[in-house]
């Protein structure tokens, strides 16, 4: 089978200005809510590739149309509430958790069955954090059990029917970890609900669900870590609205630091979400002393967005990003890291058990790439040390991804300061986020090959 793998020269800085791609968690919150509204919806940024096609796709398969408008924009016929019609075969959620968490919140209120599937990766991350508080608001989830986890449900996910004349009841869930995921899956079946929707959780996780259905006026209220859905006083009716969905954040990161790593750098990026649950990252970056300048320029539909300016300015020191702050930055510690093995001292990443059970363990897969590189890492249960290298160069190394998107762009940024030719392997996953990360990289000045090997 053919596999792409990126060939990474360092050398040289990285200046300009490049667009980021759009954000895959209001992509995919955009979708489903347009697809649920009355009338038609259009959307601009919807990427025609990775995750976001993925939720496309199942939505299709619900009987949902979109009608590809211009390059980048389309119109999604929502079909309202009631109006999704049963799917005739398995819906594939590919490799996107977000998709699949997300539909089966929708999928386990409606008055027939779907079963959703996953591939290799996906079927193997925990799903009974969706299905244990879907079942205790009277939904029917059945999911395959874990060989070895008792307790522990993967994919696939078989949801409803909900037989006639029934509804989903209220629910109150306190939730063990903070998760948008399994928060938007409960606010999604709490739509079809005859009770309220409560979610507690110990610190607020990305809020883009929250933000989208209050801009389409759903009766629902955040105060400090608890969001309440108060369906009854809602007519169940989703207006149809026009967004053009604000750049990501967790992309633009991968340049950011890759400024803040190859001397002489300077980048500008435009139009980026600056969701204050998503922004951990900007904070870690002040704290160690990044010069990042941000300028907001308005919201779209209740999410800030701005311009992001930063210039290399010599090795920041390390950092510790725990608690609250690693919350807010959870996609961004295999990014992070590449940063701290470049800083003075250490840099400590904690409370991050929840990475082993992302798209690959990424604690142990970043501590592997970190060490192959020729930095010193310490992996603990729950976090990384590491000890920055700021003097010198890396060791040119050769690394594999493990399919995991995050990975394999934290090795390119370690690779762009590395003493010779890196390979990165199998980096076609790259696409789920960042299909033309390579292209942006090189459109900056960097040396990165896409290679196709037997
Ligand atoms: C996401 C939530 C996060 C994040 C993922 C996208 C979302 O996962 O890691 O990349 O769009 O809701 P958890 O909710 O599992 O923390």
């Amino acid at each position: 089978m053919t596999r792409i793998d990126f060939d990474v020269h360092p050398g040289g800085s990285l200046r300009g200005g490049v667009p980021v791609p759009t954000d895959k968690s209001i992509a995919h919150r955009a979708l489903i809510f347009a697809a649920l509204a009355e009338g038609i919806s259009r959307l601009q940024g919807v990427a025609p590739l990775g995750a976001i096609a993925v939720t496309r796709r199942v939505l299709e398969g619900l009987g949902v149309r979109f009608v590809e408008e211009a390059l980048g924009e389309i119109c999604v016929e929502g079909v309202g509430l009631r109006g999704l019609s049963a799917p005739l075969a398995p819906l594939d959620c590919g490799g996107s958790g977000t998709t699949l968490r997300l539909l089966a919140g929708l999928l386990a209120a409606q008055p027939f069955q779907s079963t959703l599937v996953a591939d290799a990766y996906l079927s193997q991350r925990p799903m009974a954090r969706i299905v244990a508080p879907l079942r205790r608001r009277g939904a029917s989830v059945e999911g395959r059990f874990h060989p070895t986890h008792a307790g522990e449900i993967l994919p696939p996910l078989i949801l409803g029917p909900l037989p006639a004349g029934t509804a989903l009841l209220e629910s109150e869930e306190s939730l063990p970890i903070p998760s948008a995921q399994v928060k938007s899956a409960l606010l999604l079946s709490g739509l079809y609900a005859e009770g309220n929707t409560y979610v507690h959780e110990p610190v607020v996780s990305r809020d883009h669900t929250e933000r989208m259905l209050c801009a389409l006026e759903v009766p629902l209220r955040a105060v400090a870590s608890v969001v309440e859905l108060d369906i009854r006083r809602w007519d169940r009716r989703l207006p149809p609205f026009s967004l053009r969905i604000p750049g990501d954040l967790s992309s633009a990161a991968f340049l950011l630091i890759a400024a803040l790593l190859v001397p002489g750098s300077e980048i500008i990026l435009r139009g980026v979400g600056l969701n204050p649950t998503r922004r951990g990252i900007l904070e870690y970056l002040r704290d160690v002393g990044a010069p990042v300048a941000v300028e907001e320029r308005g919201d779209r539909m209740g999410e800030p967005v701005g311009d992001l300016q930063v210039m290399y300015g010599g090795p920041l020191r390390g950092g510790l990003l725990a608690g609250e702050m690693l919350v807010r930055a959870i996609d961004e510690v295999p990014v992070l890291c590449a940063l701290g093995a470049r800083s003075e001292g250490v840099t400590e990443i904690a409370d991050a058990g929840e990475l082993r059970v992302k798209e690959s363990d990424r604690l142990a897969a970043m501590a592997q790439v970190l060490r192959a590189f020729g930095v010193a890492c310490e992996e603990r249960p729950d976090g990384l040390r590491i000890e920055g290298k700021p003097e010198g160069l890396l060791t040119a190394a050769d690394v594999d991804s493990g399919g995991d998107h995050r990975i394999a762009m934290a090795a390119v940024l370690l690779a762009l300061v590395a003493d010779g030719p890196s390979r990165v392997r199998d980096v076609g996953c790259v696409g789920t986020s960042f299909p033309r990360f390579a292209g942006t990289l090189r459109a900056l000045g960097a040396k990165i090959h896409a290679v196709e090997r037997e």
